[in-house]
């Protein structure tokens, strides 16, 4: 095996979730998902497919119709990107890795803003790269922020790649428009990439349809891949499907990975996609405006809690809470798992960053549900 394959650390997510899959008694608020079915119409179009007998090969870029869907999409949001940047992908995981390969050889330097998503930093790992971390702090409200001059004074020419993941998984900290201005005209400067995710630009409970996106700002020649993913906001996370915005000129190299990584997304999928994207006027906003009175249902039943910190997200699918005294987020996480029954994962999964923290996904059908498990969050404090 080779050494960076060898030295990979496993998903602590997974080792908390493994402690309590199986148990019906545990509520569990760990993974990044709605517990609800993707929407009818969306099932019905893949099923239909299927039924027609689309169950072969298809296009590596994915299909012309999505392709042309996913442009408009873009441009309804942040204006035309224009021809042939838009490639389908097996969702935003695999869109992230492809962006990876297309960039990073051995030795490159990869800058991660952290705590983040583990599978972020991991891929560059994968291919020998070198990752740095930038990190987030949290103010004394328990929001995190970005200490921008140091973020810039630490991309450097040697800087092969900034990896952004906004609005962010596990905090919800986002970047504001002019922090996207300053980081994309520094990049400029040093000749640095940055691949942003923007997966859940969507789930933003700002007034604004999304988060600020680097596509409002760069232009079709900069060196930015944005890595979207029609989990979150479609409800789709088994579908494995997603799209990544790329640069002019660079769909050929992108297909000839896709060929080799996976060869295509599934076409069933596909339209079930498309089937997404044609409701997806109707169905965002009422999913966003639910998912953000599940946000204020279990920041404002966290925040009394003496020794809980927890800052109310302004995007993403996660409260971010710090219990006092924590420095032990996976052993706390474990406890509460086999003695509370209440599933969260831990802090430390998403960097050293989060060490002491703890994060709670808060999409959920019924927002009871968050209320049972802040109940066995106090008796777990013994409030
Ligand atoms: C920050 C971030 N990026 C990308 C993804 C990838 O999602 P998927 O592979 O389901 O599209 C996730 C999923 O949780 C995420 O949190």
């Amino acid at each position: 095996m080779r050494q960076a394959i060898a030295r990979l650390p496993g998903s602590m997510i997974r080792e908390v979730a493994n402690a309590g899959l199986g148990r019906s008694d545990v509520l569990a608020f760990w993974f990044g998902e709605s517990d609800e079915v993707t929407a009818t119409p969306v099932r019905e179009a893949a099923a239909a497919s299927l039924m027609r007998g689309e169950t072969f090969y298809s296009h590596n870029l994915g299909l012309a119709e999505l392709r042309a869907a996913l442009r408009d999409y873009t441009a309804a949001l942040h204006g035309d990107p224009g021809d042939d940047r838009i490639v389908v992908t097996s969702a935003g995981v695999n869109g992230l890795m492809l962006a990876m390969q297309l960039l990073v050889d051995p030795g490159d330097e990869v800058l991660v803003v952290a705590p983040v998503w583990p599978n972020l930093p991991s891929q560059p790992l994968i291919l020998g790269g070198v990752v740095k971390r930038a990190a987030l702090r949290p103010d004394a409200q328990g929001a995190w922020r970005l200490d921008l001059q140091a973020l810039l004074a630490s991309i450097t020419p040697a800087t092969r790649v900034l990896l952004v993941n906004a609005p962010n998984n596990p905090t919800g900290w986002t970047l504001t428009r002019a922090e996207q201005q300053a980081i994309l005209e520094h990049c400029r400067r040093t000749g640095t990439w940055i691949v942003a995710d923007e997966v859940y630009e969507r789930v933003w409970f700002g007034p604004e349809a999304c988060a600020p996106s680097f596509l409002d700002i760069a232009d079709a020649a900069d060196r930015l891949i944005v890595v979207h993913s029609f989990s979150k906001s479609f409800l789709m996370t088994g579908w494995r499907l997603g799209w990544l915005v790329l640069p002019r000129g660079h769909l050929d190299a992108i297909g000839t990975l896709i060929e080799f990584n996976t060869s295509c997304a599934p076409v069933f999928a596909q339209r079930g996609a498309l089937a997404a994207l044609a409701s997806a006027g109707e169905s965002v906003a009422p999913l966003v405006a639910h998912w953000r009175a599940c946000r204020d249902t279990l920041c404002d039943a966290l925040a009394p809690l003496p020794g809980v910190l927890v800052a109310r997200p302004p995007g993403g699918l996660y409260a971010f809470l710090q219990l006092e005294g924590g420095t032990d987020s996976l052993g706390l996480a474990k406890r509460l798992v086999n003695e509370h029954g209440l599933g969260l994962a831990p802090g430390v999964a998403f960097g050293p960053e989060g060490e002491g923290w703890l994060r709670w996904c808060f999409a959920s059908r019924d927002a009871g549900r968050l209320l049972d498990g802040v109940a066995r969050l106090r008796h777990a404090l013994g409030l």
